[in-house]
């Protein structure tokens, strides 16, 4: 079977390639620290043999999970916020119909998303929205405490009783989160939800193969079977090829570009449906490396659109970025351009070309040109975009984000960082609890 290829040779001409090596040959060293938990953030490391421990029995669980809420419903509220949203969001949006919420004769329910945010004008036409629509809610916190997916959830869970009774509503909500803590833990339990549990060793960035992904990736029926197979290959692959593996090669190559003043990675796609992955990708790395002072920024751009908004910048902007490329090699559908008689548009010369072969020169023309401007290019090739190569996508970017981690010597599984903006507003907020700290901040304002 064709497999996930990376592609180095138009960034190796920035760096030296000894130093390069120099890093991949590191490589054996990190994953053991990953495979025997002894390097830093080794209480978070339940993700790496996830493809291999996850049970036939238990994604035929989440399955008929799935399916039960699939006959009850025609839409699916999924709550939740940071790991707790992007992965099934990322898989969801690159394997659904694009336009899969406007299609009639479903034999889905069209995902919905809370909890993202906590905008009001979002949430109000949301509830407006589901007010006289049949709908389930799976609602997901590994904390259980977290503001926004809690804020959502309470106002779902309130509109979803007053529709079909709390009786009935109980049958059509869902909680992922922890086996015992947390606010949504005790309120499940109360209430008698169905509940599926978030192992303490998974963090949120690496949880998407756990129920946080795997469940809306069912609801919205795409084949959770074929996704962790693909992450279950990519898991047998890294560990059988180590030092020569792609995962290798991507986190050595980042790293001796950031060496050498390449601090922004770029992460590109070319097909649209992509987007969400370079957004899942966005947290994996800036939450895993961004810290003590270092760190890669992720950044991504969805080509060609991005070529007419941000083409400038990337050409002929501040050289410390670098751009690694998703590319698809075949697209599932076809579509040519047709030939016309009178050809007043030019575009005969393509006639009979797909819209991809045209893709793809818009691709390798950007390459060209960003490797003339000084970008250097990483490749990584998806034979297809399917949910066996997806499911080998999201694993190889994992392992590579604890390989390249280690490399950059930060602990890769924490994100201390992140509860600074939530002591200002719960502060601001007067949250019980935060009374020194609403003094504190109130005399800055
Ligand atoms: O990766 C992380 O840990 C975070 O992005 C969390 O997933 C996010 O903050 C949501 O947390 P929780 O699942 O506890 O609601």
């Amino acid at each position: 079977m064709d497999k996930l290829k990376i592609d180095i040779s138009n960034a190796l001409n920035f760096v030296s390639s000894e130093n390069v090596t120099k890093l991949q040959n590191q490589t054996g060293a990190h994953l053991d620290a990953l495979y025997n938990k002894t390097g830093k953030g080794n209480d978070f490391l339940g993700w790496v043999n996830l493809p291999s421990s996850i049970s036939s029995e238990h994604i035929n669980d989440v399955k008929q999970t799935a399916e039960a809420l699939k006959s009850k419903v025609d839409y699916v509220v999924v709550i939740g916020i940071g790991g707790s949203y992007l992965g099934a969001r990322a898989v969801i949006d690159a394997l659904s119909n694009s336009f899969d919420y406007l299609q009639t004769n479903r034999k889905n329910p069209v995902i919905l998303y809370a909890g993202q945010n906590i905008g009001e004008d979002y949430t109000a036409e949301l509830l407006d929205l589901l007010k006289d629509k049949s709908f389930g809610i799976v609602v997901i916190s590994k904390s259980g405490t977290t503001t926004e997916p809690a804020i959502a959830f309470r106002l779902l869970k309130e509109l979803l009783e007053k529709n079909v009774g709390k009786e009935t509503a109980k049958e059509l909500i869902v909680a992922v989160t922890d086996a015992k803590k947390g606010a949504l833990r005790t309120l499940a339990d109360k209430e008698g939800y169905k509940t599926y549990v978030i192992p303490d060793s998974v963090g949120g960035r690496y949880s998407v193969l756990t129920p946080v992904g795997l469940l809306p990736i069912a609801l919205a029926g795409i084949d959770i079977t074929e996704l962790v197979k693909g992450a279950l290959d990519m898991e047998k692959l890294v560990a059988q090829e180590r030092e020569n593996s792609i995962a290798a090669t991507y986190s050595a190559i980042r790293n001796e570009l950031y060496n050498n003043g390449k601090a922004i990675e770029i992460m590109v796609n070319y097909q649209p449906k992509l987007h969400f992955v370079a957004e899942w990708w966005k947290q994996l790395y800036g939450e895993s490396e961004g810290k003590d002072g270092k760190g890669i920024f992720p950044a991504a751009v969805d080509f060609s659109t991005d070529l007419h908004s941000m083409g400038q910048w990337i050409q002929d902007g501040v050289r410390n970025i670098f751009e690694t490329v998703i590319s698809v090699a075949k697209p599932n559908e076809t579509v040519k351009v047709p030939t016309d008689s009178e050809n007043l548009d030019g575009l005969n010369y393509l006639a009979g070309k797909g819209i991809d072969e045209v893709n793809k020169m818009a691709e390798l023309g950007t390459q060209i040109a960003h490797v003339d401007g000084g970008v250097p290019n990483i490749k990584i090739e998806l034979p297809k975009l399917n949910a066996y190569y997806l499911g080998g996508l999201l694993y190889f970017f994992e392992i590579a984000c604890g390989i390249s981690g280690y490399t950059l010597d930060v602990n890769p599984f924490d994100q201390p960082g992140v509860e600074a903006y939530k002591k200002n507003m719960f502060a601001l907020l007067e949250k019980p609890g935060y009374e020194e700290e609403t003094k504190e901040i109130k005399k800055r304002l």
